[in-house]
């Protein structure tokens, strides 16, 4: 799946049912998620998360973290009770407006980035960067250039952590449409095809495409890309072998205060 592809798709689960889409608690479908509900599961998670990082890398320095792929900022808002800047970037401008309008913590920003890369961030810029349920919908291309960039938006001994699937379900959609000259199957293609790249049109249905990586491809990105590993724990979440690589950026870290 393209970039647009994937830009297309969030916003259009983004306009219908857009907590679920991020959560997808199949009791919540719907728009049934309570708003306090939904961003104390951030709260919880990026509260154990830092413990774990800190339990790696005690001290590190908390002024600026980055969260990509914010979606409607559960996990930003969360980051921003414990850093003094945290930014939330995603791919859909849906989702970067959803934030905006649920944010009530201070120091938090929610930036819309379409490109591959994140060009728009200096080096060095940010302590921890951070990811979670979304590299998963990312295909493998994109996301080689995007663990390369979230290191070098990290500052010297910035830590990283960023969920990673190791495996996808089996029977997950393929990724091109294949024609075959049998009706019935063509059709079944192609209504398939539809639903999943025009998935506003299916409210009922948030199908997003999973995508898995080696875990020796994980680390031989970061690694080149000039961080250590820390810890490859296994990740809470959903129906996917999941890993959590937390890796720290080479060099001298900056002191804090
Ligand atoms: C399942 S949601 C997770 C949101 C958030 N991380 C959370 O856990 O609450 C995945 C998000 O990733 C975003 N996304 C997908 N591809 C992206 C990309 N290439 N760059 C930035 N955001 C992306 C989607 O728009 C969507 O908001």
């Amino acid at each position: 799946m393209k970039l647009w592809q994937v830009r297309r798709h969030w916003d259009g689960l983004a306009k219908v049912d857009p907590f679920f889409a991020v959560l997808t608690d199949p009791g919540k479908q719907g728009n049934k998620w309570a708003i306090e509900e939904f961003f104390k599961t951030g709260v919880l998670e990026v509260g154990r998360d830092l413990e774990r990082i800190e339990a790696l890398s005690a001290g590190f320095r908390r002024v600026s973290a980055l969260d990509f792929g914010c979606g409607a900022g559960r996990l930003t808002q969360a980051l921003g009770r414990y850093f003094e800047r945290a930014t939330g970037i995603d791919i859909s401008g849906h989702m970067v407006e959803l934030a905006k309008a649920h944010n009530t913590q201070r120091g938090v920003t929610f930036v819309h980035n379409t490109r591959a890369d994140l060009a728009l961030f200096g080096e060095g810029q940010y302590d921890l960067v951070y990811s979670r349920i979304t590299l998963q919908h990312i295909a493998p291309r994109y996301t080689e250039r995007y663990l390369g960039e979230f290191v070098r938006v990290l500052a010297p001994g910035g830590m990283l952590s960023v969920q990673v699937p190791e495996r996808v379900p089996v029977g997950d959609p393929p990724d091109r449409f294949r024609f075959s000259v049998w009706p019935p199957t063509l059709v079944m293609r192609a209504k398939r095809y539809v639903r999943y790249h025009y998935p506003g049109w299916f409210p009922d249905t948030p199908k997003m495409q999973m995508y898995a990586l080696p875990r020796t491809a994980v680390v031989g990105f970061l690694e080149k890309a000039g961080a250590d590993i820390l810890a490859v724990d296994p990740s809470e979440h959903g129906d996917v072998e999941n890993l959590v690589y937390i890796a720290r950026k080479r060099g001298p870290a900056p002191r804090q205060g």
